[in-house]
């Protein structure tokens, strides 16, 4: 019997093994797929961008001698007490129920360790992540588990959640296995069934609710916390200004590559821009409001390496933050726990199994033997490092561009090397002239102008 793919035998483009596997799975379970992690596809992203190092016409600063300063503030436009991070990169919020109480605790170390933030979830606050994190960042979210306000005053920053750009205009999942009693007590819900997060706020219906909203939040913060609003990719340009106009001082804004604990499969795939085309949308809303570096962008949704946070950066944010990448440097998905893995369905390195509660990592579970295999100071120390290298990267492109800030970058520091990045992220494409794309763009609109006439 012939095998695989050799000669002879031809697979088809659109209904690949990998396509047959979904339909016969479909038919035999009659439920959609769900799992974490992100997006699976190819989309342009970072890697389509590259630097344009100084030579002659730019002078380069001396990497040991100049300093390429990384330090931001978000929350300068109301708050009296905006959060000074020392580095760009910010721990993304990830829920206590999708997360074990050591991978918590552990986000908060590594994060404070060199001085960023990170953030709650779904689920509300634990102590050991107030604890161990100098600056907390809490957030509202539409289906309110675990909300509470003394915690909320406990915070250094209030994030509400309009979406995500794993799954822009619905709300999250947390599976029956990770419902444990300590969930289940903080979410007020019954253990052991499945959940499904509410896809909008219960008590606001639109803009002007936001407005009336953030104002409440202000209020019972005493104007002391900077407000985050957090969107997920699609309408970006329109979100991003009725989101100023509502009274955010930072605007999260999460891209389709953006990691979740639980989503329907067609959901991360299929919802969404990427982070790529949603990056100047949002700065070009900021721009026109005559906004853009008063009201921070924080960008996420794919960043991987100190050259995504550089490019995020000269495309105009003021910060990124990280889920999924943090939590592989904590060590989730290691290949040494590859056996358990494949005794799950999965392996390392496929992250098919977060929704699943039985990380042998004991980063996404709430098994408590699974959870007491992770060491929270061991893995706050590697995420620390991790976020050290991502800044020392992001500052030798910077400086190899002549900048003395990180924030110096600019989008005239970028070049494309596709066509759909170009467009997207609005930079040259790679070895043409500055301009030439929107003279064809001009000149194509003619001629369809012309025949249209
Ligand atoms: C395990 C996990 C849990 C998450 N939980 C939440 C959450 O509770 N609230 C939220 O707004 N986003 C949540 N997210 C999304 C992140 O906040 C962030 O938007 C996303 O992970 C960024 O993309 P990246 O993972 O590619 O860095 C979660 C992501 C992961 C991976």
């Amino acid at each position: 019997m012939a095998t695989d793919a050799g000669w002879g035998l031809r697979e088809s483009y659109l209904y690949d093994r990998r396509v047959i596997a979904e339909i016969q799975r479909a038919a035999r379970e009659g439920i959609y797929d769900i799992r974490g992690f992100g997006a699976k596809r190819k989309v342009p992203h970072f890697d389509d961008l590259l630097f344009l190092g100084a030579s002659v016409s730019r002078y380069p600063l001396e990497g040991y001698r100049e300093r390429c300063a990384t330090d931001v503030v978000l929350g300068t436009r109301f708050a009296k007490r905006p959060l000074e991070l020392a580095i760009p990169v910010t721990i993304a919020g990830m829920s206590f129920g999708a997360l074990s109480g050591p991978a918590k605790e552990a986000l908060g170390r590594g994060a404070s360790e060199v001085g960023t933030s990170t953030t709650t979830g779904d689920g509300g606050m634990t102590p050991e992540e107030r604890e161990h994190s100098t600056l907390l960042v809490y957030q509202l979210l539409p289906s309110r588990y675990g909300m509470n306000p003394d915690d909320l005053r406990r915070a250094d920053a209030i994030e509400v959640v309009v979406g995500q750009g794993a799954k822009p205009g619905g709300g999250g999942m947390l599976l029956g296995h990770k419902i444990s009693d300590r969930v289940a007590a903080m979410r007020n819900l019954p253990k052991g069934i499945d959940q499904r997060s509410a896809s909008r706020h219960p008590d606001w219906t639109g803009p002007d609710d936001l407005e009336i909203k953030l104002q409440e939040l202000r209020e019972i913060t005493d104007w002391q916390k900077p407000v985050f609003v957090k969107i997920g990719a699609s309408r970006t340009y329109y979100d991003t200004q009725l989101a100023v106009k509502a009274g955010a001082d930072v605007i999260v804004l999460d891209g389709m590559q953006g990691g979740t604990a639980a989503t329907q499969d067609v959901f991360i795939e299929h919802a969404g821009i990427p982070t790529l085309a949603a990056i100047p949308l949002a700065v070009e809303a900021l721009q026109e409001l005559g906004m853009h570096r008063q009201v921070q962008l924080v960008v996420s949704g794919g960043i991987r390496t100190g050259a995504d946070v550089a490019k995020a950066l000269a495309l105009g944010a003021d910060a990124v933050s990280i889920g999924v990448a943090a939590l592989i440097a904590m060590g989730d998905n290691a290949p040494e726990h590859d056996e358990d893995y494949r005794a799950l369905g999965s392996a390392a390195g496929f992250y098919d199994d977060w929704q699943a509660g039985r990380d042998p990592t004991g980063i996404s579970t709430q098994d408590a033997d699974l959870a007491a295999r992770f060491d929270p100071e061991l893995g706050g120390r590697r995420l620390a490092n991790y976020l050290r290298v991502l800044t020392l990267e992001a500052q030798t492109l910077a400086r190899a561009c002549g900048k003395s800030h990180v924030h110096n970058l600019e989008p005239e520091d970028l070049v494309a090397l596709t066509i759909e990045a170009s467009l997207m992220a609005r930079v040259p494409l790679a070895g043409m002239q500055q301009g030439l794309l929107d003279e064809l763009a001009d000149r194509v609109a003619v001629r369809l102008a012309e025949q249209t006439s």
